[in-house]
């Protein structure tokens, strides 16, 4: 949800600090700032909205010293403004946080009492006050924090800068990712391998509870005992990755291009090309045992496992309940011993999803996890991890990690009927050939783009839309919503066809567009059913099918998409482009922050 990272070093820091944060943006982008120690002395300089805006204010001010903490916010509490901007401080220390302080109020009540002054309405604040209080009643700054932290409830990665301590950062993790980055005379703390890669590849990521005190030459990590503590060190990858948008205006729209590309290389990680099989990591757990499959994820990852437990019953006779994360702890659903349960998220730090996984640990389940940064929390700790390959996705509105998703949850479903004796050997080679096939077929789906960049304009004059689909096409119509939703603003929602009689065809006059996604498959003639219904009552279709179901479709539309023929397997993967695109353009011309939207985060780390 929000961005930190903090230097402690031997030359300038707050252009390198500023760079960091510029990584972090994804992370949130309501509002910015960093503190350093000039001569000793705190200063700060933070601004709202862009981290353009910090640039500029450090350009007419610039900061000087050679340690420093930075962050890049997406507000949770007090709306995004200069005051509620982080670093938080006192005269003694400065601190950012990524996270929510849950028993915030408690505190700022107790600290109120006690004399503090709070300028913000944040929850961070109370943590600079609370350490504050510790230092003012003689602790050092080690000490200080050590007895602060135990105060605190909720999620946090916190980095904290003290007057007068040149050579002396501290950090600390509860819930919130927060990593070491070993340098050459300098110490780095950072949300991710993202943040730290202008400065190193050589990393440690914080264990839940873990707090460290950097030097210029030392990193010492201790636990939630105040135990010294070793965590590995591994080398990272991520300074190879160029946050670049090539000739592309967007990220999405570089990201949408690379799908055929980096769905072809999770797929050849999971399939065997040659032999046309499904090849699969050694799993801890017999998919012929199990009796059911729980899966949780939340926005476009949730649609994913909707679409997969389609595919976990259609091809492996095997039963799947799928929960919105945020749902999934509190139903209490009741699950088998030694069950499977399977966790969707391209972060892999999305808090309501990692909370499942915690929750489906306690309940003794076996924990799969499908994710696009392997370092992740969640793939951190989960029992077996799934990568999607898409490389890092910059874009807030996920595009290709979910195909990826979809690559890696189709392979897993196949091997699943293998596994069960649902599949023979050559219906898995067919289903398999069909996957294959993708890349190709995705390269088609591009070639629209021309085409759907002109139905855009007079998308985007609408307020309301519809996206309507049946079988593995609802979760398509459910993503297509919210795609449009999330980077255009207009309001769209998703619906099974064949409920729209039961009460939204109220909405349907010849204003509202309706988005048929239809390949021609088993319940084509259904969704041809369904359409004939908007038409008699004026609605404008938009129709996405297939060349056979082109021909069919015996309706006047305002648009048909025709894709080529496929397997019904791979529609999902396939048709997710033009919903993709359709969002995307209809952006473009409403000029809205197409990677960066409004009110959003790419990952949602708090509950
Ligand atoms: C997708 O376009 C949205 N930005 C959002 O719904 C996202 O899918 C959701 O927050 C889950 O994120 P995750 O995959 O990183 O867990």
């Amino acid at each position: 949800m929000c961005g930190i990272i903090g230097i402690v070093g031997t030359a300038p820091v707050a252009d390198r600090l500023v760079e960091s944060l510029k990584r972090l943006e994804y992370r949130g982008y309501d509002s910015a700032g960093i503190a350093t120690l000039e001569k000793g002395h705190l200063s700060r300089r933070r601004a709202e909205g862009k981290l353009r805006n910090l640039d500029a204010v450090l350009r007419e001010a610039p900061l000087e010293g050679h340690i420093g903490i930075g962050h890049t916010r997406w507000a949770t509490h007090g709306r995004p403004s200069v005051a509620n901007a982080h670093p938080h401080a006192t005269t003694e220390v400065a601190v950012v946080h990524n996270g929510i302080i849950e028993n915030f109020r408690e505190l700022r009540d107790e600290l109120l009492e006690s004399g503090a002054n709070f300028e913000s309405e944040t929850d961070t604040e109370v943590v600079a006050h609370l350490v504050t209080r510790e230092l003012r009643g003689g602790r050092g700054p080690v000490d200080a924090v050590a007895a602060a932290l135990p105060r605190l409830q909720g999620a946090f990665a916190l980095a904290f800068l003290f007057d007068g301590e040149e050579n002396l950062l501290i950090g600390a993790r509860k819930g919130s990712p927060l990593a070491i980055g070993y340098g050459n005379g300098e110490m780095y703390l950072g949300s991710d391998a993202i943040a730290l890669a202008p400065f190193t590849d050589t990393i440690s990521y914080l264990d839940d509870g873990d707090w460290a005190v950097l030097s210029t030459a030392s990193a010492e990590i201790r636990n939630s005992a105040n135990a010294r503590v070793t965590r590995a060190v591994q080398k990272t990858t991520t300074g190879s990755f160029l946050v670049e948008k090539g000739n592309f205006r967007h990220f999405m729209a570089k990201e949408m291009h690379e799908q055929p590309e980096v769905v072809a290389h999770t797929l050849a990680h999971y399939l065997d090309m040659a032999n046309e099989t499904v090849q699969l990591p050694e799993l801890p757990f017999d998919f012929a045992r199990l009796e059911r499959v729980s899966i949780a994820a939340c926005g476009t990852a949730y649609y994913a496992g909707l679409v997969a437990k389609y595919w976990f019953e259609r091809f492996a006779r095997l039963p799947v309940e799928i929960d919105v994360a945020s749902e999934f702890r509190y139903r209490e659903a009741p699950l088998p011993a030694n069950g499977l349960s399977i966790v969707i998220s391209q972060s892999g730090e999305t808090a309501d999803t990692l909370a499942s996984l915690r929750y489906a640990r306690q309940e003794g389940q076996h924990l799969l996890a499908v994710v696009n940064v392997p370092t992740s929390t969640i793939a951190r700790e989960a029992d077996v991890v799934l990568p999607t390959l898409a490389g890092p996705e910059i874009g807030v509105a996920s595009t290709k990690a979910f195909t990826c998703q979809l690559a890696t949850l189709a392979a897993l479903a196949v091997a699943a009927g293998r596994a069960r004796g649902a599949l023979s050997t050559e219906e898995e080679r067919s289903l398999v050939h069909a996957l294959v096939e993708v890349p190709r077929l995705m390269n088609e789906a591009l070639s629209l783009g021309g085409d759907i960049e002109h139905l855009a304009r007079s998308f985007a004059k609408t307020q309301d839309v519809l996206y309507l689909g049946r079988g593995t096409s609802f979760p398509l119509a459910l993503e297509g919503a919210l795609k449009l939703k999330e980077i255009s603003y207009i309001h769209a929602e998703g619906y099974a066809a064949g409920e729209l009689k039961h009460g939204p065809i109220a909405l349907i006059d010849e204003k509202m567009p309706v988005v048929v996604i239809a390949p021609h498959d088993a319940v084509f003639e259904k969704t041809m059913s369904n359409m004939q219904e908007v038409a008699a009552r004026g609605g404008r279709i938009i129709l996405l099918t297939d060349t056979s179901g082109a021909q069919k479709a015996s309706l006047e539309t305002e648009a048909t998409l025709v894709l080529p023929d496929m397997h019904p397997l791979v529609a999902p993967l396939v048709y997710a482009i033009p919903i993709q695109l359709l969002a995307y353009h209809t952006a473009v011309v409403m000029g809205t922050d197409v990677d960066q939207p409004r009110n959003l985060a790419k990952s949602v780390t708090v509950e």
